[in-house]
């Protein structure tokens, strides 16, 4: 889009929520630009609906402002702010067809000829030809796509969108996260988005904020938050990272070379977001997929220059495009290897010795004061059922 136009602009300065003693939302700093797909990404109770509530105005900050584009919109009501709101459980109306489910917010306003909004809305939509139909006489996906529409007919300038795909089963979630884009794109509004699926945040959004326990932890483009991980919990909340603890030998020029599991490896000094002192611990990171894996015996065929850790295979899963390995290491137990599946070699099997090699470009560092296992996926006994 060309446009200078800043009214799409979401501010939080300072924004802050607490309940009691218990703190939901620690002082945020937030720009939001007009028309960007924005996402808000973190596990359950770290902020992300008490963020959004605070920006549509359902939720009275403890401190700090909201601002769109030049307007200070704080103490302003919900219906005041040009903003709209797309919740989990769509609730559409179901005594209403889903003509006038979408012609709501326009008669409400006393509109009368709402009929071309309404055709060219459901058209936005794809929905133009069940348009006298009841919501339960939809799917999931389409009802979602009528509470869309129906927020989009107020021509917000912003459209909030709290955990909206939630209730869809996973490959539905899947079409709706590229036809919630394409609206997006289409009608160049501003989408903040709230999630707590890594997938669905750096399909849908240009730029993704990690949350954690009421702060925002890390905020980029998704490729750049997935490579450039500041921290533990960001590196292994976004995608699976294998952490390695080392210690520093020595610093020389773009490279310090750490010992790590009796070996040693090489990290571009760039990439290091830890103090580097000789002695002094860093956690080595790298993802799954930068790694290759070659059997022991063939160890001598590893180009030079490669940073390489050996091991032997404790797990191997395979699933279709790739094999999953678990190598357990001296460097590190439990070590993820995704080996994309083109030529398998067949002596890659659960006792196997081999060796873990992979471009030490592609090695981040990370300050070794922080909890290894922060962001790690717990499995809860309760959800066991949770696709
Ligand atoms: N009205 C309230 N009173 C007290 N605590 C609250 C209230 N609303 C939210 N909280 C707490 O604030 C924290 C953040 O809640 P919030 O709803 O923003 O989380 P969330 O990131 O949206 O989580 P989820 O992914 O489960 O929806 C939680 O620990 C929650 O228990
Ligand atoms: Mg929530």
């Amino acid at each position: 889009m060309t446009t200078t136009d800043n009214s799409g602009d979401v501010r939080l300065r300072g924004i802050r929520k607490t309940y009691g003693s218990f703190t939901a939302v620690h002082p945020l700093d937030l720009t939001v630009p007009q028309g960007s797909f924005f996402a808000l990404l973190g596990a359950s109770g770290c902020g992300k609906t008490t963020t959004l509530r605070m920006i549509a105005g359902l939720e009275e900050p403890t401190g700090g402002t909201v601002h769109l584009g030049d307007q200070d919109v704080t103490r302003l009501p919900p219906f005041k702010r040009p903003v709209n709101t797309v919740f989990q459980s769509y609730a559409l109306f179901p005594h209403l067809d889903i003509f006038e489910n979408v012609a709501f917010g326009l008669r409400r306003r006393g509109i009368k000829s709402v009929k071309k909004q309404v055709d060219e809305m459901l058209e936005l939509v794809q929905l133009g030809e069940h348009a006298r139909k009841k919501p339960h006489q939809l799917s999931g996906g389409q009802q979602q796509r009528v509470a869309v529409a129906r927020a989009l007919i107020n021509h917000p300038k912003v459209l909030l969108l709290d955990e909206p795909l939630g209730a869809l089963d996973l490959k539905l979630r899947r079409q709706m996260q590229l036809e919630l884009k394409r609206i997006q794109t289409e009608v160049g509004i501003t989408f903040v988005h709230v999630t707590h699926d890594q997938e669905e945040a750096m399909t849908m959004a240009d730029t993704v904020a990690v949350m954690n326990a009421g702060r925002v932890e890390q905020l980029g483009a998704p490729a750049d938050l997935y490579e450039n991980p500041r921290t533990t919990f960001v590196a292994n909340f976004l995608g699976t990272s294998n952490l390695i603890e080392a210690e520093v030998d020595t610093t020389s020029g773009d490279a310090i070379v750490l010992r790590a599991g009796g070996g040693k490896l090489s990290l571009p000094s760039r990439r290091c977001g830890a103090p580097t002192a000789a002695g002094g611990k860093v956690l080595v990171g790298v993802r799954p997929e930068k790694i290759s894996l070659t059997h022991a015996d063939d160890a001598g065929t590893i180009p030079d220059g490669r940073n390489r850790v050996s091991g032997r295979i404790a797990d191997a899963s395979f699933i279709g495009v790739s094999t999953q390995y678990v190598v357990d290491s001296p460097a590190g137990a439990a070590l993820q290897v995704y080996v994309q599946n083109v030529d398998r070699d067949t002596r890659l099997v659960p006792g196997a010795e081999v060796v873990l090699h992979w471009n030490p470009a592609h090695t981040f560092g990370l300050d070794a004061a922080q909890d290894i296992q922060a962001g790690v996926e717990k499995v809860e006994p309760h959800e066991g059922v949770v696709a």
